[in-house]
């Protein structure tokens, strides 16, 4: 039976209680994290959030009926004791903060009984992830989910103060709005009064903090909801929290400015990490040209080296071909690699076919000086010395290349530097290495839809200095747009927005807007802007990726108290699911029969 709280009050959390304590009488509630019986003496590790604090019971010190109550402990009882706190018995256990002391228990109380958990409550679970998501509320009982949980927490509430302190407003955004397109798919929400009609769940608060602006809140930020109906990864959820900022009256290096203090405080406080100030910049073009990625990571170096000028006129139909056709041929050097096995580096062929490449070609250099290559027999001995010197390959060393368009040779030569990185051990979770990535293009081809779309998105503000290239060369157009990127994520990402409608109407025209189709989709926003619109810039992080990267987590599903999976369900509440038919009548809405069957499958599985 459980017993109710009447009379007693908590008086320290678990690891609150301390030497400090010892002779005084506290009053501890918690978790039976484990029970042993010793006969005549049972020992009780009690949890908390704040850690784990040992009990002991002899019935000399507690009574008849206390003692066989906790004769009847078991993992998860939740239970309140008063005791003394003594120096501990027996030896010290140095594993445990309150490994010096105990508390000898006068009275207990069994506030709740537990059945067995279908897995224990422990760190360093190794418990299937499905079955721990299944059961999330138990799983967010162990003690490395609540440390993250709490560092999340921190890290929230120091960006309100820092940012408050700066002199930004909060303020909230709605979250039912007009579908607009961005760069991922909306959730939609359908209306009861309006049958036909959809909400839409925001992809970010962009439009309506930019109308903040346009009102004269010259400083805003918002801890925002965030939906994307985008395919699932590591750090990628359907839903997630945005640390949401603009400014008005600014240009790039103001808006970095506050977040490189922003991001200063929160690793000093939170990690007592200093990160350098400023954080070093690099334009997208370097980035590419240097690491294959638009969010390198800096841990290590492995650059890549465009040697195409070294082999242009060669034999090797591969690299040739791919020059012919206006490409490039591109290596990296991994460093004392060349005893690597066939099987690995047949291995690491197919990874990087896994990231569009016909092929990956590479060349050994052993001791004694020789070559050993995929492409030797196309190549003399000079050929491959000179390829060799340009890539600073010594003996020992390993060299990787990928020739073919050049993106496909940085996506190509971007994973594979980090896969070996990977591999080699390079990647350390307590090395922080910032970057802002600056200059991106403006927009990119898309081939799937013919035609050119917004990088980061339609309302970013293009350099000066190349908007002359719009109609001749749109793609060489540069942004004012940067990202912050920590040891290869993207942590945010941000940019100067067009405030001249002249620029904004040209851009859309670039998209493949009519005027109509930009006025019928954010007309509001054209509109606010003809009534005197300040110049302004922002930018925004993922809440969940700078918490999984200071938690020195893998996956963002470790710092979000209840998740989602990789086909966006909750294991939890099984949500999605079928509603009622009341309710779709009530929308207007028809589920075809197909789609129908389809949902109850995959609420079964
Ligand atoms: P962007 O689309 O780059 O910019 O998003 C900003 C940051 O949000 C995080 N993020 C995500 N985190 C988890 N799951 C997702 N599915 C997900 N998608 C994005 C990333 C990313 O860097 N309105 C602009 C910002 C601006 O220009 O001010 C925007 O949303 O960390
Ligand atoms: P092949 O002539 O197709 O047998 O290829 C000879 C070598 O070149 C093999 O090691 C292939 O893996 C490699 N290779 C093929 N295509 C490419 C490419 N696009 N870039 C780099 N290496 C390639």
């Amino acid at each position: 039976m459980a017993e109710s709280m009447r009379g007693l009050k908590r008086s320290h959390r678990c690891t609150e209680v301390s030497a400090a304590n010892i002779g005084q009488d506290v009053t501890v509630m918690g978790w039976v994290q484990k029970s042993r019986n010793k006969g005549g003496i049972i020992f009780v590790d009690l949890r908390d959030r704040s850690g784990i604090l040992q009990i002991i019971f002899e019935e000399n010190d507690c009574g008849a009926e206390n003692f066989a109550k906790a004769e009847k402990l078991r993992s998860e009882f939740v239970i309140a004791v008063t005791g003394r706190v003594e120096a501990r018995s027996g030896a010290a256990n140095e594993n445990l903060a309150t490994g010096a002391i105990e508390v000898r228990a006068a009275s207990l109380r069994i506030l709740a009984e537990s059945e067995t958990p279908p897995f224990p409550i422990e760190e360093h679970s190794r418990t299937k992830e499905e079955l721990r998501l299944k059961y999330r509320y138990l799983d967010l009982r162990r003690p490395d989910i609540q440390r993250n949980l709490i560092l999340r927490s921190r890290i929230a509430i120091l960006t309100r103060q820092f940012l408050a302190d700066e002199g930004f407003l909060e303020i909230e955004t709605p979250t039912l709005i007009k579908s607009t397109p961005e760069g991922a798919r909306d959730y939609l929400v359908p209306s009861r009064v309006h049958p036909g009609s959809f909400y839409a769940l925001p992809q970010s608060p962009q439009i309506f903090k930019q109308l903040l602006m346009c009102s004269g809140y010259d400083r805003y930020f918002q801890l925002a909801r965030c939906y994307r109906d985008e395919d699932l990864r590591a750090d990628r959820q359907p839903e997630f929290t945005q640390i949401d900022m603009e400014l008005s009256f600014v240009d790039v290096d103001d808006v970095l400015d506050v977040n490189e203090r922003l991001l200063y405080k929160l690793f000093k406080e939170l990690l007592g990490v200093e990160i350098p100030q400023p954080i070093p910049r690099m334009t997208w073009q370097e980035a590419m040209d240097r690491f294959g990625s638009d969010k390198p990571d800096l841990r290590f170096g492995m650059e890549l080296v465009n040697v195409s000028e070294v082999v242009r006129g060669c034999d090797f139909a591969v690299f040739q071909g791919a020059l012919e056709k206006g490409g490039t041929v591109r290596g990296i050097n991994a460093k004392g690699q060349a005893g690597m096995p066939r099987k690995k580096i047949d291995a690491l062929v197919e990874h990087a076919k896994g990231y569009g490449a016909k092929g990956l070609a590479w060349l050994s250099i052993q001791a004694d000086g020789s070559y050993k290559s995929s492409f030797a027999k196309f190549f003399t001995e000079e050929q491959l010395r000179a390829l060799a010197e340009a890539m600073d390959g010594e003996p020992g060393d390993l060299l990787l290349f990928a020739a073919d368009c050049n993106k496909v040779v940085w996506d190509v030569l971007g994973s594979l530097r980090l896969e070996l990185a990977n591999q080699l051990g390079l990647l350390k979770k307590d090395d922080f290495k910032f970057l802002w990535v600056t200059e991106f293009p403006l927009l990119e081809y898309s081939e799937e839809q013919g035609r050119f779309v917004a990088m980061h998105h339609p309302f970013t503000m293009p350099m000066e200095e190349d908007w002359h290239l719009i109609d001749s060369d749109p793609g060489a157009v540069r942004a004012k747009a940067y990202d912050i990127v920590l040891n290869g994520t993207e942590l945010g990402g941000g940019s100067v927005r067009i405030h001249q409608n002249d620029i904004q109407e040209k851009m859309f025209e670039v998209l493949g807007f009519t005027p109509e189709q930009a006025q019928e989709q954010f007309g509001f926003l054209l509109t606010a802007f003809k009534y005197g619109v300040p110049p302004h810039a922002g930018l925004a992080y993922g809440l969940d990726r700078v918490a999984m990267l200071m938690a020195g987590c893998d996956s963002i599903r470790e710092v979000i108290a209840f998740p989602k999976v990789k086909d966006a369900s909750c294991l939890m509440c099984e949500a999605p699911s079928p509603v009622d038919e009341k309710q779709l009548v009530e929308l207007g809405i028809e589920v075809s029969e197909g789609e129908a069957a389809q949902g109850a499958d995959a609420q079964d599985e």
